[in-house]
């Protein structure tokens, strides 16, 4: 078969995609179920479609566009990512695993090959946590990972619930259709930029990935008293905004001193009541982000960000209430997946890095269903999560080549 990527188009369809979007250029901002996420999905509809792919989503959105194989009672191949991006972010994070899962299939399809598995490209609702405040809420369901009972309690920060928000966007079959058994994929593949420095530092072309790191996240509120900044002297004063501060320092330090340059914690969020400079804080909202290749280590830093927590509160008469999020395990790769990918690597004569992924994906939850495996292409500086993130279109065709083999080997 005569393998070859169109990398000028799928370059071009990744900056058209990347033109639908609520930033200005070249920053992307595509939150799940507002009228651009829904503008993006039928814009890559239409370009499935016109693949000659069959189209369905299900009751939470997951768009599934299946290439039918010689034989549609065997379980799919599935290859896929996410097409929401945090506010400010870039072009390619999730949306390379798309557009890229997009045309490996054309590419098999012009090389005349004929799946005997279908090969099914996976779209997965909300990877990002921005409006829901928890990430890969699309294959956490899937996977069985997050109940529909669990899901009907999310609400975004307007109060307005996740069942509210899809049936809007036009969703409206239960949720306890989402989920997939183990029978329905024989594997999943995803593609995704490294988000990290290491295939760039060492001139390694691609990362086929053996482990997807642990994520956590919290959300933390602290409540003290408030009060005109003129009035109240120090001495009364219960600033929660103060707290926060020193709780925030006291987060970063457990990562610092884990004892592993694997952990890793992030305050991203710091929400400030009422938030005017005449006007003590009675009130913070934290979003806290903890990850570590070792789920123990991972799970101390959580109890010492805890324990720092009731030291803070009893010294600044102030209550912190801790809620999480989520707190997943670890997984390792699906030797099959991992054999695949390395076996497409080498037929093509490309080097690859074995790595762990630091970020989270939809892999870590599909592994919970499907022997799954990624396949890690360089980004300019490592950088991901900003609007000057970058990988090559060499880059960019190489990832899809190799990716397009894989899915042809698994699906004979
Ligand atoms: C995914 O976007 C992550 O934060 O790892
Ligand atoms: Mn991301
Ligand atoms: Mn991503």
């Amino acid at each position: 078969m005569k393998l070859e990527v169109d990398a000028p188009r799928l370059v071009s369809e990744i900056e058209a995609f990347a033109a639908i979007s609520d930033a200005e250029a070249p920053a992307v901002t595509r939150i799940v179920f507002t009228p651009t996420d829904l503008k993006a999905r039928a814009w890559l509809k239409a370009r499935c479609e016109e693949a000659g792919l069959t189209v369905r989503q299900d009751p939470i959105g997951n768009t599934f566009a299946r290439w039918t194989g010689s034989d549609p009672t065997l379980p799919v191949v599935g290859s896929g990512s996410h097409i929401d991006a945090i506010p400010n972010a870039g072009k390619y994070d999730g949306v390379v695993g798309v557009l890229g899962g997009l045309e490996a299939i054309r590419a098999l399809q012009r090389g005349g090959f004929r799946p005997r598995h279908s090969i099914e490209l996976l779209v997965f609702t909300s990877e990002e946590p921005t409006r829901f405040g928890i990430g890969c809420l699309g294959s956490r369901m899937l996977s069985g990972t997050l109940s529909p009972d669990g899901a009907r309690q999310l609400k975004d920060s307007e109060g307005v619930s996740l069942d509210e928000v899809r049936q809007r966007a036009g969703l409206h079959g239960e949720l306890e259709a989402v989920k997939l058994t183990s029978a329905y994929c024989k594997a999943f593949v995803e593609l995704h930029i490294e988000q990290g420095p290491l295939l760039e530092r060492q001139r390694i072309p691609l990362g086929v990935v053996t482990s997807i790191a642990a994520p956590a996240s919290l959300r933390i509120s602290i409540e003290g008293s408030g009060g005109h900044a003129g009035g109240v002297l120090m001495p009364g004063r219960r600033d929660a905004l103060c707290a926060a501060a020193e709780l925030i320092l006291a987060i970063e330090n457990a990562a610092r001193t884990s004892g592993a340059i694997d952990t890793v914690a992030t305050v991203g969020l710091c929400e400030v009541f009422p938030g005017a400079v005449n006007s003590i804080p009675s009130r913070v909202r934290l979003s806290v982000d903890i990850r570590d290749t070792d789920l123990k280590r991972r799970d101390g830093v959580m109890q010492e960000i805890d324990s720092a927590g009731r030291v803070i509160a009893a010294k600044r008469q102030v209550s912190i209430h801790t809620e999480v999020l989520n707190a997943d395990a670890p997984a390792e790769c699906a030797p099959i997946v991992v054999e695949a990918l390395s076996e497409s690597c080498r037929k093509h004569n490309l080097g690859f890095l074995s790595m762990v992924s630091r970020a989270y994906h939809d892999s870590l939850f599909m592994l919970a269903i499907a022997p799954t495996a990624m396949l890690f292409i360089p980004c300019r500086n490592g950088y991901s999560h900003r609007p000057d993130e970058y990988a090559s279109p060499e880059d960019i065709a190489r990832g899809t080549l190799v990716l397009a083999e894989a899915l042809a080997a698994l699906s004979r």
